[in-house]
């Protein structure tokens, strides 16, 4: 009997490269977002924006419905949005946080009670490196991703008695749409930041569309899925790794006066 997984933000990059490999080493997938995926794939997907409560239950339920067993919940949905902190709009903050939080919370909530059903069953997170090394102009978006981290942490602790495995992916720069989607503000070089933002953000840019096929980020989530014990952070790629580690044992001042160097002088 195949397994179950559900992809949310599978209509492209990570989460699309995610549930076609997943569909293709013999899952069965259900995809979730707004609009359909622009490449082939074998997958069944379902028209749902996370940010809609409405929409997540009735999709849910379809899957629920459809499913003997809901053994994965992948959240891979998520934005970006970049600028100083005292000038981006409240608006684009909350609606990224409604995709990148809430709309995790909404689908692990209303999933909890099938997965507890199925002990060994998982709920993996699409993090970021930047939940644990925040981004300076990149503020908001690196505070969705570290609450992530936290949510991880205490919802794996929830879940342990019941036997389902909770872990936060972290990816770094992954070449996909995510550059493109990034919502900007604050790019002019008049003010009291000058030429910082739009420097910070063209070197995250470039960094992104130079970074890793989402294929690699989808290898990690197959790799776990057929594990019994998931970490609770892994991070995609030997130098995030490494990364993350000297983050661990570097004092704070040190590592936060590297990303200034790095993204925001
Ligand atoms: N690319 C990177 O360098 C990188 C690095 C670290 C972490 N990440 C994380 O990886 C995840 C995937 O990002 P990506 O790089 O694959 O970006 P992407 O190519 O822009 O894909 C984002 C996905 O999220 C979906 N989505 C956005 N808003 C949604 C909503 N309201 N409801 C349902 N689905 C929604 C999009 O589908 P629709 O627009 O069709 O709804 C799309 O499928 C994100 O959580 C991101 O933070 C990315």
């Amino acid at each position: 009997m195949p397994k179950t997984v559900i992809v949310s933000g599978a209509s492209g990059g990570i989460g699309f490269a995610i549930a076609r490999f997943l569909q293709d080493s013999g899952y069965r997938v259900y995809g979730l977002s707004r609009s359909y995926p622009k490449e082939k794939y074998g997958f069944t997907h379902l028209l749902c924006d996370i940010t809609d409560e409405s929409q997540v239950r009735s999709s849910l339920k379809q899957i629920v419905e459809a499913s003997d067993s809901i053994d994965a919940l992948i959240n891979c949905a998520g934005m970006g949005i970049s600028g100083a902190v005292e000038n981006t709009d409240p608006a684009q903050i909350r609606q990224m946080f409604d995709v990148n939080l809430f709309g995790t919370f909404r689908l692990t909530q209303e999933l909890i009670p099938h997965l507890r059903k199925h002990p060994g069953s998982k709920i993996l997170q699409i993090g970021s490196v930047a939940g644990c090394l925040p981004i300076p102009f990149q503020t908001y978006y690196s505070a969705t991703k570290s609450a992530i981290n936290a949510y991880t942490q205490g919802l794996r602790m929830e879940l342990r008695p019941f036997g389902i495995q909770v872990g936060a992916i972290l990816p770094g720069d992954t070449k996909t749409g995510f550059t493109a989607h990034r919502q900007k503000t604050d790019l002019g070089t008049e003010g009291p930041y000058g030429d910082r933002i739009r420097r910070s953000v063209e070197r995250m840019e470039r960094d992104e569309q130079q970074g890793k096929d989402p294929q690699t980020v989808a290898r990690t989530v197959a790799k776990l899925l057929r594990k019994k014990t998931v970490p609770v952070f892994t991070a995609v790629g030997f130098s995030y790794r490494l990364f993350l580690f000297l983050n661990r044992i570097l004092p704070s001042r040190f590592v936060t006066w590297i990303l200034y160097q790095m993204y925001g002088k």
